[in-house]
């Protein structure tokens, strides 16, 4: 079971089982859940809670894989009970496993008929109908870093992006793939206001965002803090982030007007004094109020020709100062410098989540980054830069035709804008 959600379906199962004998529950772990779908709303042990306090219930064993079998070699059960429904889809072959198991020992696979009429999916979309809190929120993205090998995160500059990452899925693999959190990244929330992203956009203004995303989302959000301002200001924005639920914030080692990183050396950038920069990491951590918010330490060594050295010594200093992760940057048009940076990283004594944002070298895949230890991945920009071509196509058609017709093709039907929000 996740039993994230115990409904009357779980209880049907459990009654049946109790009738054949003791009940051992296999608790499926926050690992071997996210693996294949979303992370449960409940950590592992708050659901073991409920769950050895359920009627029938004798006791709990961790279950860390999607394969019963090393489970079932352990305990050697008479019955495994189950629900009927993953004679098909993605636990189709478990359940062939866990039969051939069975046989090696007598034992038998006992099918209950799924209840009809309530279902986890159901539940899940009323949950997230009601939102989450802040502390709910906050702490997920340490689960999530804790139990995926990879943590997939989009950039949102409002409400309506922040909806298509909330809701954006696909079938792969033979189960749904979905973003796990949002980006609030500086260069798209200033391009949206229309102004440079050079921190001219002010922290205010920045919260004023993410409040407007957490009105209609519940999933994790990280922050880009830029340089993280003033040393002396940066313990406030890292309390007013803590408050509003935000996961985590990453701030970059640069000093003085900052530029955007894509730039690289066609502009004035200075980086940082290692030592300074450890200085306003620590100023972070000792701000936050929480064990799980998290501040992740950007390094813009590659981006500003330093070299690959400087970006390793300064990963350890960072790390030493109390750094949660690290994101290493780069403008390269292939993902090579960043693959040799992971394997320097990996030799460091302290291991502590990465972080890539692969815009200048979108060709690299999820499983090469996983490959070579890359523990989030953020897809920084790419809504914005998807909606302005076609924003602009649209202006351009209407000017050409003097009129709006041919704009058409280009445009979400007045029905289906209405129904992207559902109270409409
Ligand atoms: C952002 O999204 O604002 C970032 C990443 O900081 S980058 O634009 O590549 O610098
Ligand atoms: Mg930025």
């Amino acid at each position: 079971m996740s039993a994230d959600l115990i409904h009357p379906g779980h209880i049907n199962i459990l009654q049946k089982a109790a009738e054949l004998g003791d009940v051992t529950v296999g608790l499926l772990t926050d690992a071997a859940i996210a693996g294949y779908k979303r992370l449960p709303h409940m950590t592992y042990d708050q659901r073991r809670a409920v769950v050895e306090n359920l009627k029938g219930v004798a006791r709990v064993v961790a279950q860390e894989t999607l394969d019963y079998v090393p489970n079932l070699q352990a305990l050697r059960p008479d019955f495994v009970v189950h629900g009927d429904d993953w004679r098909s889809g993605v636990q189709k072959e478990t359940r062939q496993r866990v039969i051939d198991a069975l046989a090696s020992w007598g034992g038998r696979l006992i099918e209950v008929p799924y209840t009809q009429g309530i279902s986890s999916t159901q539940l899940h979309g009323s949950i997230k109908q009601i939102g989450t809190t802040p502390d709910v929120r906050l702490s997920r993205l340490r689960r999530l870093l804790d139990s995926k090998d990879l943590v997939r995160v989009l950039e949102v500059h409002s409400g309506l992006s922040g909806l298509i990452v909330e809701h954006a899925s696909v079938v792969a693999d033979g189960g749904p793939r979905e973003f796990d959190g949002m980006w609030s990244s500086s260069l798209t929330d200033s391009t949206f206001r229309g102004k440079p992203d050079i921190e001219a956009v002010d922290i205010s203004s920045r919260l004023q965002t993410v409040n407007e995303l957490f009105e209609v989302t519940t999933k994790p959000l990280v922050f880009d803090g830029d340089t993280g301002g003033k040393p002396e200001h940066f313990g406030f924005t890292v309390r007013s982030l803590e408050r509003l639920g935000v996961s985590a914030v990453i701030i970059e080692d640069k000093e003085g007007l900052k530029r955007n990183s894509l730039f690289g050396t066609d502009v004035a950038q200075t980086q940082s004094e290692p030592a300074d920069f450890a200085q306003r990491i620590k100023i972070g951590k000792q701000a936050q109020i929480t064990d799980d918010f998290m501040v992740i330490a950007r390094i813009e060594s590659l981006i500003l020709d330093k070299g690959m050295d400087d970006a390793v010594r300064r990963a350890e200093t960072y790390i030493d100062a109390g750094a949660d992760g690290i994101m290493i940057h780069s403008r390269n048009s292939k993902p090579d410098e960043i693959f040799e940076f992971c394997r320097y990283f990996d030799k460091l004594p302290t291991r502590v989540p990465l972080v890539v944002v692969p815009t200048s070298y979108p060709q690299v895949t999820e499983a090469e980054l996983v490959d070579h230890g890359v523990n989030m991945v953020i897809y920084a920009n790419h809504l914005l830069r998807g909606a302005y071509p076609q924003m602009t196509k649209v202006a351009h058609t209407i000017l050409e035709h003097g009129r709006a017709l041919e704009a058409e093709p280009l445009l979400a039907s007045v029905k289906e804008t209405l129904s992207i929000i559902p109270e409409n």
